[in-house]
């Protein structure tokens, strides 16, 4: 038979059109099965992350041992220990600020650390945390201004109910101070000392002490902050409630002025006068009247009602960064010394618009021109900084922050941690137990449940061309608006002039 006759052709066509139809079919029915049950199979883990976030298992909080003779338990970590569960972290890459941790870490980075290396952080250290066997000891040296200790121990308790076994033997001191103290300039030339490695609340350009998250992510009693989780949903849901076109087209700042700061005390001279409009309005918190208060009018939550909200730090950062960040507004930053863990990697006219630190009238004025003449832009930058505090600042990155930190710093220990006379060891019952008021609110509400499902996201790797464009991009940034400004001045002074 000819096979290109037509009739042959077109049989067998049929044929063949028929079962490659067949086998579409089944492949086709095939691959819906397959997705469907891939999908299934996704859904159903994304599902168990989102309603069961990281608490498959409970830690038990047992509290019935009373008050002093509350007792940490003795299974702890053993029976909770996580044989890696299968499930890597659903956000896998850390968020940029992390490689700052590498940063921070340098000065020991060729030499390791010694004891007699950490021992010298003493001085203005206010405890010694240890960590042994996956425990947690203190060793206090002296009391910290108000429960800054209380709470950033609490944070440490509840990174190790996170990941229970998984963080390093280690000592590190801690100063709960405002001010990084360990200078560069002491420890530079060759015959100078490796500096002592010290964890802070911030740190600066002179200075090494290494950033570790601030107290006021576990709650702030004293002046009536709530725990971060809670705040950072009751803003957003406060930043719905007002569009940005709706606020106050003003830059408003509310704050301590009489910190200690020359810095807040220059800011009270740009408020409004009879004389001069210098688009700010500046209200300063009276401490003991809202203290005897309770703080009530200092709620952070309804604070975002004007498009510009000013950053400026007090005697070293402000913990206040973060919540004016979260405000949808555009964050005009006072031109600052120190940093927080995440400052760094806020970038001018991105997350923030920069203001000049010894020309703060002059520059918020513009700033708040420029702004509402740039409606679009402005509010995207407000957005841009709100979307990374709520998305990047989370609590589960603050955690994994910690960790990573933790780790990292451990890995440059050269001698093996113990834990000292005089040390005492501390977990969520001797500290969440004991407390009452205000205190055991905070604490039951940021008590850790469980140990994570999820493992930590994935340090960024140690970069120095990425930290350089960093620098680069808030250099270019800076002058931009320092460029914008300069001529704004001049042609304000060229129409008064003519
Ligand atoms: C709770 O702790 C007490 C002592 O602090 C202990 O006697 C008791 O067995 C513990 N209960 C549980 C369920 O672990
Ligand atoms: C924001 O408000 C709108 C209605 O004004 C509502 O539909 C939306 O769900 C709200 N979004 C959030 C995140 O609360
Ligand atoms: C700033 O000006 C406003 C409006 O006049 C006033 O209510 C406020 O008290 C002033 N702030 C300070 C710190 O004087």
């Amino acid at each position: 038979m000819d096979r290109f006759s037509c009739k042959s052709v077109q049989s067998r066509n049929w044929k063949n059109g028929l079962a490659v139809a067949l086998l579409m079919i089944a492949i086709v029915s095939l691959a819906v099965y397959i997705s469907s049950f891939w999908t299934g199979a996704t859904f159903e883990l994304s599902a168990i992350i989102s309603q069961h976030p990281p608490q498959e298992i409970i830690i038990p909080l047992n509290c019935s041992g009373k008050d002093q003779t509350q007792t940490c338990p003795s299974n702890y970590p053993k029976n909770f220990q996580t044989k890696n569960r299968g499930i890597p972290s659903s956000q896998s890459t850390c968020p940029e600020y992390f490689r700052w941790i590498h940063e921070d870490l340098r000065p020991w980075k060729s030499t390791g650390i010694s004891r007699e290396m950490m021992e010298r952080a003493h001085p203005t250290a206010h405890f010694r945390l240890i960590i042994v066997d996956g425990k947690a000891y203190i060793q206090q040296f002296r009391k910290s201004y108000q429960t800054r200790d209380v709470y950033t121990i609490w944070g440490i308790v509840q990174l190790l109910r996170r990941y229970p076994g998984k963080l390093p033997d280690l000592e590190l001191m801690f100063d709960c101070d405002d001010s990084p103290v360990i200078r560069s300039s002491d420890h530079r030339g060759p015959k100078s000392r490796t500096p002592p490695p010290l964890f802070a609340y911030c740190g600066s350009e002179s200075t090494v002490d290494i950033a570790f998250p601030d107290w006021s992510f576990w709650g702030w009693e004293e002046i009536n902050i709530k725990p971060w989780d809670s705040l950072l949903r009751e803003i957003k849901a406060g930043n719905n409630q007002t569009k940005w076109i709706d606020r106050v087209p003003y830059a408003y700042w509310k704050g301590n002025a009489f910190s200690g700061s020359k810095s807040r005390i220059d800011l009270l001279t740009c408020n409004v006068s009879g004389q001069m409009d210098w688009n700010a309005r500046i209200y300063n918190l009276d401490w003991s009247h809202e203290s005897s208060q309770g703080f009530k009018h200092s709620d952070l939550a309804s604070q975002c009602t004007h498009r510009y909200k000013i950053y400026i730090e007090g005697n070293a950062w402000s913990v206040s960064e973060k919540y004016i960040l979260a405000c949808d507004s555009m964050t005009l930053f006072v031109n600052s010394k120190y940093h927080d863990f995440f400052t760094r990697y806020l970038q001018p006219m991105k997350h923030y618009w920069p203001i000049r630190e010894d020309n703060k009238c002059k520059s918020i004025k513009f700033a708040v021109d420029w702004g509402n003449f740039n409606r679009q832009k402005a509010q995207e930058i407000g957005k841009a900084a709100s979307k990374f505090i709520q998305e990047e600042l989370k609590m589960d990155y603050i955690y994994d922050y910690m960790f990573h930190l933790l780790n990292e710093y451990a890995k440059l220990l050269k001698f093996k941690p113990k834990v000292p006379d005089g040390a005492v060891e501390v977990c969520s019952e001797t500290m969440a137990c004991r407390a009452n008021g205000l205190q055991e609110k905070f604490m039951m509400e940021t008590v850790v449940k469980g140990p994570s499902i999820t493992n930590p996201c994935t340090m960024p790797p140690y970069d120095t061309k990425v930290l350089a464009s960093f620098d680069r991009g808030k250099f270019d940034g800076m002058k931009q608006v320092h460029n914008l400004e300069d001529k704004y001045w001049e042609s304000l002074n060229i129409l008064r002039h003519n």
